[in-house]
């Protein structure tokens, strides 16, 4: 099947940049999988030993001299994984993804890319490390044409960008069709597929999605997550915001709940969508 071999980045040059790929992921492994559980049995997985791939670890911050918006929040995700994350809006959803992407000044707390501790390092720095985030608003250029954008998105690449781009383009069928047009004339599901494809580019290890289904109709939605349960089955562990908080946990190993900038809930998908709590105050009962 096709996505076995999705991100395999195999025969790549010499650049310094070429073990950015997921060597030390699942993609070596025949089956495409990770150490841990599959994402589709719905939970289970266990953190390896060092801690989760990549955690915000107690993150305390807000923006610039304002109030901290974030308060001791956790949020983790784990090789093989799909972590999701919602809660109310205004939450902190999004600024707990700023934060562990670097645009945030952290008064307490860590972030570790694979038990490295990056809380340091600048949101550039941290795509060279592997990290690849889709934001929730200006995920793309608009003037630009679709592949413009994916090209854009390479930019920290020095090898042959078009085998990530032909594999992109297999992922999302419709960006290949429509690659000379404006980004900006796409419908809201296919600038998604932009923006998560855009991200792809760089071959991160990690992918951070901010409401990746954001103003779409619930088909759309649908295949934006098969396709995404896509990525994450070729290795790359996925943590995500979503409104839709059933779909998501549906779909999830993993979920937070957050209230306010703290942690409110968390546990499997599984676990939060039985938990007659979180049902109440988040699901609609
Ligand atoms: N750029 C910003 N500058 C100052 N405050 C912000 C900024 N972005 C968000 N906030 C504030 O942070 C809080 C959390 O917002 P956000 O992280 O966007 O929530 P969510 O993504 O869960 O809807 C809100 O009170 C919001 O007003
Ligand atoms: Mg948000």
């Amino acid at each position: 099947m096709r996505h076995e071999y999705f991100w395999k980045n195999e025969a790549m040059s010499s650049d310094p940049y070429s073990d950015r790929g997921n060597k030390d992921l699942s993609l070596g492994n025949p089956q495409g999988m990770g150490t841990a559980t599959p994402v589709t049995s719905g939970g289970r997985a266990s953190s390896a030993p060092g801690g989760p791939f990549l955690i915000g670890d107690k993150m305390t911050g807000g923006y610039g001299a304002g109030p901290d918006i974030l308060h001791d929040c956790t949020i983790a995700v784990d090789r093989g994984e799909i972590a999701v994350i919602v809660g109310p809006n205004g939450a902190g959803k999004s600024t707990g993804m700023k934060a562990v992407f670097g645009m945030l000044n952290l008064r307490g707390g860590h972030v570790r890319l694979d038990g490295e501790e990056i809380t340091a390092l600048s949101p550039q720095d941290r795509v060279a490390k592997g990290m690849g985030f889709v934001p929730q608003t200006s995920n793309i250029f608009t003037s630009m044409t679709v592949e413009e954008n994916l090209e854009m998105g390479a930019f920290i690449r020095t090898d042959d960008i078009r085998p990530t781009m032909e594999q992109i383009y297999d992922l999302f069928p419709i960006l290949r069709e429509k690659r000379r047009q404006s980004a900006g004339e796409l419908s809201g599901g296919q600038r998604q597929q932009v923006a998560v494809g855009r991200a792809l580019m760089t071959q991160p290890k990690v992918l951070m999605l901010d409401e990746p289904t954001a103003g779409v109709s619930p088909i759309v939605m649908d295949e934006l997550f098969d396709r995404i349960i896509e990525v994450a089955r070729t290795g790359i562990p996925i943590l995500m915001v979503e409104q839709n908080a059933r779909q998501a946990l549906e779909i999830a190993d993993k979920g937070y709940v957050l209230v306010q900038g703290r942690n409110a809930y968390s546990g499997t998908g599984k676990e939060l969508l039985a938990d007659p709590e979180v049902r109440k105050s988040f699901l609609g009962g």
